[in-house]
């Protein structure tokens, strides 16, 4: 991504697991798709893996967002790229090279993305941002949808942004738990600049018009 942009990119958590195709079908305004793959072991939950992201990449127009929640990046998030996701996120709490799981992803065609849980800082990682399209921030301990927004995170978003400034780096940050309405717009003035959203968008009896929403109030 060359320019900081705004994007929405809902998650499909807490839509319908068993229909995910059809669900993605009901936010066509959406930016990207936003799909948890959950292993059991670095969270405690489990969703779907490669061979269902692979098929739903037959069905889907929209760009697949990868958040890998998984052990182990190293080993499993290429095939992500090579299956064409365009984003694939993996967690530095996960990943023994993240340099070269980074270039390795770029290399097969990905924007390759780095995720912190609340509890990691950024700083260790200041001279590794340009080795990535995006940082995701969590706003909740990753593992479930619903979760509330924790607003102590939001000091990390503002110094992910200005260490991205001071290098010079036009990198996406992306926040994800608890967003949605109420907690959208404080994400926005920290530095953030895409925005996953799970259940305020999938619990809305019309999922596009919350992504329309959501987007308004940031635009
Ligand atoms: C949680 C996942 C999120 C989740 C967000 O670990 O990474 O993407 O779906 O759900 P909400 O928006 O409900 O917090
Ligand atoms: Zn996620």
């Amino acid at each position: 991504m060359a320019v900081v942009e705004m994007a929405i990119t809902p998650s499909v958590l807490n839509a319908d697991l068993g229909r995910l195709a059809a669900e993605i079908a009901r936010i066509p305004s959406a930016d990207a798709v936003h799909l948890d793959v959950m292993d059991n072991h670095f969270v405690p939950n489990l969703t779907f893996g490669l061979p269902t992201v692979a098929s739903l990449r037959g069905s889907v127009s929209l760009p697949m967002d990868i958040h890998l929640m998984i052990e182990d990046a190293d080993r499993w998030a290429p095939a992500y790229a090579e299956a064409g996701c365009e984003s694939v996120t993996f967690h530095a709490e996960a990943c023994a090279a993240p340099v070269r799981l980074a270039r390795g992803l770029r290399a097969s065609g990905a924007r390759a993305c780095l995720a912190l849980k609340p509890a990691t800082p950024v700083e260790p990682y200041a001279d590794l941002l340009g080795e990535f399209d995006q940082l995701l921030i969590m706003t909740v301990e990753p593992g479930f949808g619903g979760q509330p927004f924790l607003d102590v995170c939001l000091p990390k978003i503002a110094r992910a942004r200005a260490l991205a400034r001071a290098a010079g780096l036009e990198i996406a940050i992306q926040v994800d738990g608890g967003v949605g309405e109420e907690t959208i717009g404080r994400c926005a003035e920290a530095g953030a600049n895409v925005f996953v959203a799970g259940s305020a968008v999938f619990r809305d009896p019309d999922p596009d018009a919350m992504v329309r929403r959501l987007r308004a109030l940031v635009a």
